[in-house]
């Protein structure tokens, strides 16, 4: 089993490392505080940090990021408008990140599903599904495994440029949450 370096420790943060842990991996955090003092452990780091604190931790640690799984769970909100997302036109957050960690092998993951729905396991009477998007199989292999192994639905959605489309989705659920058309428990789901 893979272990897990997440950077964060908010509602994400917790959410993952619940199902992470339950599946009997090891999970360790880098806060906030310890940006560029702690080191990274996990063969696998999770960005489960806000999308402008994404380059932040790139600058304190591209080097330690050469040869690892990334996970961005980004949703790159335009958070004064609530209306648009921040990255170019047709790209995503993973996209850029990649490119800005060319020898990483970075996934898109997580951006879809709430963290309440992570934490419960069930959107509505549905398990939740974690779609993951991503260039490298054997990263997407490791991450599926370990999200099933803590007792969710995993599917590979495609390559990483399907992080469009994956960020299209989160947006659009964060903005129905936002304006009280669903709850921050609920959202979508996949039944295959
Ligand atoms: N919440 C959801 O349901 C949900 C769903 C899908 C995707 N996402 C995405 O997941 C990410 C995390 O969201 P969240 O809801 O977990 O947020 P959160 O509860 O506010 O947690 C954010 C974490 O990031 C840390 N952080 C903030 N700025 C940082 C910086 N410059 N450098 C390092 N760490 C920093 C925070 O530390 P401090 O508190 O100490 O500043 C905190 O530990 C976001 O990108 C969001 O778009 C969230």
């Amino acid at each position: 089993m893979a272990s897990f370096t997440i950077f964060g420790n908010g509602n994400m943060a917790q959410a993952i490392d619940k199902v992470l842990s339950a599946g009997g991996a090891a999970v360790n955090h880098i806060g906030h505080d310890e940006v560029g003092k702690a080191a990274i452990s996990g063969d696998v780091v999770v960005l489960a940090v806000p999308y402008p604190a994404v380059d932040g931790i790139i600058a304190s640690y591209g080097k330690q990021l050469v040869g690892k799984v990334v996970v961005d769970i980004t949703n790159p909100l335009n958070f004064q408008t609530f209306d648009e997302l921040v990255v170019p036109v047709g790209s995503s957050a993973a996209v850029e990140i990649q490119k800005m960690l060319p020898e990483s092998h970075v996934l898109k993951a997580f951006n879809t599903t709430f963290a309440a729905t992570l934490a419960t396991g069930k959107v509505g009477e549905n398990t939740t599904t974690v779609l993951v998007a991503g260039d490298d199989a054997d990263a997407k292999s490791i991450l599926i495994e370990a999200v099933k192994a803590g007792g969710l639905e995993a599917i590979d959605a495609g390559a990483l440029k399907r992080a469009h489309e994956l960020e299209a989705l989160g947006f659009l659920q964060l903005t129905l949450a936002a304006s009280e058309k669903i709850g921050w428990t609920g959202g979508f789901a996949v039944v295959r």
